[in-house]
Formats: structure tokens, sequence, C-alpha cells
């Protein structure tokens, strides 16, 4: 009698550790689309990717805009390029959008499914490879600060993978996000 009930134990573990493995791989679209907006929005994606409007109480997401990056006609203020640079001052814009450090000026790029300025052509595997290396596209140019990647590469690959796929289901939106001006730059574009 006792080794019967062991064997339906046994047999009932291996059920559901295979309904377990099942239930895994079968996510369904929309399922991982809910399981990405989760992740954005927990890992502060929204903090520099999505445009703000100023508010009395601090810069707030303009959900409208969601993810676009930095609006490519936003008028960026002045500033002394000499208070700029190692152990100086970092700055950033009232969207959040547009960063200067010993790095340059770099711009939070359109991460909407926009095939020209957004990431519509991006394969997952590009997202993946840009996330674990930080390089473009996972093959390109370094990807500067303050996009932290190194955080970013330690995730699982299934998070990733559902961070992707809710990146493609969003609204495009047309925003030619402008690429890093290199630090020896910074004091001719205040002229
Ligand atoms: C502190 C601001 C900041 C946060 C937070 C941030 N990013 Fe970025 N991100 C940037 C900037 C700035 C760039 C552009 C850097 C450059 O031009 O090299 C960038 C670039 C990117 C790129 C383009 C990489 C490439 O290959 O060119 C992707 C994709 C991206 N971010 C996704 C994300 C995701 C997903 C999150 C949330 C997990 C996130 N970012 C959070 C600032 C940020």
């Amino acid at each position: 009698m006792k080794s019967v009930s062991y064997l339906l134990m046994a047999a009932m573990v291996v059920f559901l550790s295979a309904q377990l493995v099942q239930g895994q791989t079968s996510m369904s679209k929309e399922a991982l689309i809910e399981k990405g907006e989760y992740l954005i929005m927990i890992a502060g994606c929204h903090d520099c990717h999505t445009p703000k409007k100023m508010t009395p109480e601090g810069p707030v997401p303009n959900m409208q805009l969601k993810l676009s990056g930095h609006p490519q006609d936003a008028d960026l203020p002045d500033f002394d390029p000499s208070d700029v640079g190692p152990g100086k001052w970092v700055l950033l814009n009232e969207s959040l959008t547009a960063f200067v450090g010993p790095w340059g000026m770099t711009f939070s790029p359109n991460l909407t499914p926009d095939k020209q300025t957004g990431i519509g052509l991006w394969t997952e595997q590009n997202f993946i490879k840009a996330m674990r290396t930080g390089k473009h596209m996972g093959t390109g140019r370094p990807i500067l600060p303050p996009m932290p990647w190194t955080n970013l590469k330690n995730a699982k690959t299934e998070d990733l993978k559902a961070m992707f796929a809710y990146l493609k289901s969003i609204k495009p939106i047309k925003n030619l996000v402008p690429g890093p001006v290199p630090a020896e730059k910074l004091a001719e574009i205040n002229q």
C-alpha cells in the first residue's frame, strides 16, 4: 500500500512539473506584453524615455508621448561647458530626456515601434544584445550614460523578451531623436 501511494505521489510530481514547464513556455502574447509593461514601469524606463510635463510637484511622464524619447523640437537651455567635465556637474533638462556630462551630451532614444525613428526595425536579438553588451543594437558604438545597461545586462532573457514585446506593441510615435554630441563639441552648441 505504501509503495502505491509513493508511486502516485511521484506521478503527481511529474505531472505537476510538466504543467509548470508548459505554463512557462506557452505564455500567451497578451500575458508577455502585460509582463513587459510591468517591467518597463518598475525598471524606471519612463524616467528617461518618456517626455515629462512640468507640474508644481515636479516632472511627471506625459503618457501621450509614452517612450518616444527626447522630443525632437525641444529647446535646450544654454549651459556653461566649463561647469561640465570630470569632477564637475552632470546636467539634465526638465524633461529628463537630455543629459550632459563628461561623456558629452546624450538624448533618450525613441523606444516606440516607429520604423524610421524608433525601434520598429529592431529584432528581439538586437534588443537583448544591446542590453547585454552596451553596444548600439548589440553590435555598434558604445551606449553612453546615463543609460543603465549595466543593470539591465543582468536581467533574465525572458524578462528582456517581455520588455521588447511590450515596446513593439505600443503606439508608434514619429520623433527623430538627435544623436550624441561628443564632449569636445559642447562649447560649439552653446555659441
Ligand atoms: C537615466 C536615464 C535612462 C534610463 C532610466 C533608461 N534609459 Fe535607456 N537610454 C538612455 C539614454 C540617454 C540612451 C542613449 C545613449 C546613447 O546615445 O548612447 C538610452 C538608450 C537606450 C536604448 C538604445 C540602445 C541602443 O542600442 O542604441 C534602449 C533600447 C534603451 N535605452 C532601453 C531602455 C530600457 C528598456 C530602460 C528601462 C529598463 C531604459 N532604457 C532606462 C537613458 C536611460
